[in-house]
Parts: C-alpha cells; structure tokens; sequence
C-alpha cells in the first residue's frame, strides 16, 4: 500500500455529539442533589460549568453580569477597541453582586393602579420613589389593597423601611431570603438617591455569584497573543484573559503566548486548540497555562469544516486534550474548557464526561435578553442577530475598531444569522442546568468530578427527529 492511501484508510475516526449517547448508570443521588460546582481556570471556581463565548453578538457587560451572577462567568469578546474592552471589565466590576432590577412605584400612582403593577411583577411590596430619586419607603399588597378601596395613591400606603447602600446589596438579598419582604432599594452612597431595586428571586438562591477575592463579580476577556498591550491594559480589571484564536497550536501564536504570559497575572486560557499534540506543544511551549479552550470548526457558525476542511469536534478534541494533561500530570492545574456546538444541556454532559471542566456557550445564549445584539420582531415572531466572530460583518467591525487587529486569514469562516428570541438568561440557564444535572444523574455522578470517573458512552446513529409528535 502507497503512503497515501495508507493515510487515507489510516484516518483518525472523528467523534461527534450526535452519535453519542450517556449510557444510564446506577444513581447514588438524585438528580437535585447532584453538584455542578467546577472550574473555569486554575483559580477560577464557578457553581455551574457555563462560560459565554466572546462574541459580539454575546457577550458584553450585560451578559458577563448575569453568568456571574448566577454562578458562571462571561467572556467579554474584543470586537471593540482596548478602551472600550477595559471600561466594559471596569462595568462588571463595579455592579453589585446581585441583580438590580427597576421595580419601584411613584408615589403619585393611584394605588389601585399600583396593585396591578406589583401583581404583574410577581411580588408582594417595592419601595417608592419619587420624582427627584429619593426612596420614601415601601408600599405593600395589603397596604395598597386599602387605599385602593379608599381611592387613594401609593403615598398613602408608603411605609419606612430601610434602604441599602451598593455594597450592601448581599446583605439586602439575604435579608429577603430571611425577613417577609421582597424587594430591597439600593441606593447610591452620595445623596442616597435609588439606584436599582433587589427582588428576592428564587433561581439565583440555588447558586452563588462568582466572585473574586474583594466580593466583586467575576469576568474574563478575549485577547489575541499578539496584543499584549490590549492584554496589558486589562489584566487589572479582569480574572481571567482567555486567548480567542482559531488555531492556537501555531508557532507564532505559540512564542507570542509564551512572552505574553510573563507580562500579565490574570489567569491565562490558552485555545482553541483540538487535538492532543497541541495540548503537549501548548503546555511545554508556554510557562503558565491555566485553562485551555477546546474544540475547532464545531461551533454553530462555524464554516471552518466547510471552507477549509479543518475539523476538531469538540467532544473528540476534549477527550484528546484531557488524556495529554493527565498524561502530563497537569490535569488540575488546567481545566478544559469545551467550545463549539454546545447547543443542548445533552452536548454539555457528554462534553463534561469526556474530561471538560466546563463548557462555552454562543448559540445557547445568543437568543436572550442579555445578549449584546438588539431584539428583532418579524411578524409575531422576536428573534436577535448571531454572527462568528469571523464572519465578514463581525471581521469588517474588528478592522474598524482596532487598527492592531493582525490579518493573516482572508476568508470568511463564520456565518451571520438570526436566533429565536429565549427571554431572560436566568431562564435559559435555569433550565440548561436542570438538563445537565439530569444527565449526571442518568450517568450515575453526583459532581462533575464523579462523572469523569463513572460516565459510561455509547455510540448510535443521530436520534434526529424520530419519534416527534407532529401536529395535527
Ligand atoms: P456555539 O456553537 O456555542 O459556538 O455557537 C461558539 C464558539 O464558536 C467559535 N467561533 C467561531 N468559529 N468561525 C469559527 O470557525 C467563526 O466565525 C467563529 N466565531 C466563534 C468560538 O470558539 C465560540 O466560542
């Protein structure tokens, strides 16, 4: 046999999320009480193995906020200009760490109209405001209930109650959790004038925020290699500065990471890469390497496989980089972050089973409330705009915002689309969790580490469609 068809016949066989399956395992707990609680990088810990993906069309302060605040952490993309990069990382920093919503009454308000208010908002008292910002107090059900029977406004039924400085805001949410109330005010230190109000919200009592060491919320940044003064500028705001090039397991990618490293003390994820060579090449290459993002060509608009016919599938290029890190004994010291093609809480089990950390997450996320990209309406249908980050729009954006943006590839290898609008992210990571905790459960783990000990995979063609109930 001729040497090529010899590398032909001698092909790797490729595995894809489609055509594996978790096989059920004997159960120690059930799926409620499994433990989702991970890594992100080496000194990164999150309660629940979700990143977002640095996108444009993702992942701005909004979004980081809301993955921090429930457990995970975003990745603020870097189709912007440095300053604008740093000032959204200063932004996450300086919210609270917990959510602010805008829920107050005007004390003018008719207080039958009011009831309607809280009734639709689904809480049972909010603190009044008034017109020049001051927080007169609260207004409750029953009080409002009573005015609106005597035809009186919100002012009527105010009564005091105490309001929260920004730093207190942890404090404000467990005093929710004990006391009878709902709603707590925050306002701002100077003028004690109202800046947002906490709601006491049942999804975020499952997880706590992430944060760093001064209590403030977590957030990580796409950077190149090559712009280490972009890398520079944010390694004071962030935790984590996590390398966004195609092909990591470049030489040029390889030196330029190696001297970066030395000149920044965030955590440094280095990817994508795919295969195990790279994993090796990439830990003796560079000194410090506290994550590694992995997967090429699978993510949901990625034409990598289709223009340049280069392809890591994400859970074969996961598997191939945790056995390389075992192997090293460098496994703990760096988590495997899986990216690319996550689209159901399914891929992220499979993904956490063959060695991830945690996963990335673009697509899944990409149809919320949070995402930085405007809603769209067509007909009585919502959706939002999804693009890759090599796509010719968002390429086009990257030159006009940052003239060091380094050009070596001059073809398109993403796709601009839209996604069905989801609603709020605290819903779709709700329920994506659920998902996973579920699959954990059928694999027989109560934590992630568990799973990687005890998954079981199975190999069948694609469930596709089969079985639908089509609608009559
Ligand atoms: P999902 O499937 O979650 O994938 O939407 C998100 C991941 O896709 C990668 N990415 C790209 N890959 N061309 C690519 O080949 C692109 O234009 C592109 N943009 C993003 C990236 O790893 C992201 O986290």
């Amino acid at each position: 046999m001729g040497r090529f068809v010899e590398r032909l016949e001698g092909s790797v066989r490729l595995y894809v999320f489609e055509e594996l399956y978790i096989v059920p395992g004997r159960a120690p707990v059930d799926p409620d009480r499994v433990s989702v609680e991970t890594r992100f990088s080496r000194n990164i810990r999150l309660s629940i193995p979700v990143a977002s993906a640095p996108m444009d069309m993702v992942t701005g302060v909004e979004m980081a906020v809301a993955l921090a605040l429930h457990g995970g952490i975003g990745v603020l993309h870097r189709n912007c200009s440095r300053e604008e990069q740093v000032e959204m990382a200063r932004r996450v920093k300086e919210h609270p760490a917990v959510p602010l919503t805008r829920l107050h009454l005007s004390p003018d308000t008719p207080a039958c109209r009011a009831l309607g208010e809280l009734r639709a908002a689904g809480v049972r008292d909010a603190p009044v405001v008034d017109a020049s910002g001051r927080v007169l107090g609260y207004a409750s059900l029953a009080g409002l209930r009573r005015c609106c029977r005597e035809g009186l406004r919100v002012a009527s039924c105010t009564t005091r109650g105490r309001v929260y400085s920004l730093g207190e805001a942890v404090e404000a949410l467990r005093g929710l959790e004990a006391g009878g109330r709902d709603t707590a005010a925050i306002v701002s230190r100077e003028g004690g004038l109202y800046l947002g109000t906490v709601v006491f919200d049942a999804v975020f009592q499952d997880y706590s925020p992430s944060l760093d060491e001064e209590g403030r919320l977590r957030v990580a940044a796409a950077i190149s290699p090559f712009d280490a003064e972009r890398a520079k500028m944010l390694d004071r705001f962030v935790d984590a500065l996590v390398s966004d090039v195609a092909h990591f397991h470049n030489d040029n990618v390889l030196r330029a990471a190696a001297r970066l490293v030395k000149e920044v003390s965030a955590d440094f994820v280095a990817g994508n890469i795919g295969t195990a060579e790279a994993a090796r090449d990439v830990v003796s290459a560079v000194e410090r390497v506290d994550g590694l993002r992995v997967g090429i060509g699978g993510g949901s608009i990625c034409v990598t496989a289709q223009v340049a016919g280069a392809f890591a599938p994400t859970p074969w290029a996961v598997a191939q980089v945790r056995d390389a890190l075992e192997e090293l004994g460098a496994a703990d010291e760096t988590p495997v972050i899986a990216d690319g093609g996550i689209r159901t809480p399914a891929d992220a089990v499979k993904s956490l089973a063959l060695g991830a950390s945690c996963v990335m997450l673009g697509y899944v996320l990409a149809g919320t409330d949070e995402a930085s990209a405007p809603l769209i309406r067509v007909g009585d249908r919502a959706y939002k705009p999804y693009r890759g980050m090599a796509s010719r729009g968002a390429l086009e954006r990257r030159f006009a915002a940052d003239r060091y943006s380094r050009v070596v590839k001059r073809v398109p290898e993403g796709l601009e689309g839209l996604v069905e609008y989801r609603g709020p992210v605290s819903r779709v990571l709700a329920e994506f969790i659920e998902g996973v905790k579920a699959g954990m459960g059928y694999a027989g783990a109560s934590s992630i580490r568990e799973l990687w000990e005890k998954a079981v995979l199975g190999r069948a063609p694609p469930r596709g469609e089969r079985g639908l109930i089509l609608g009559i």
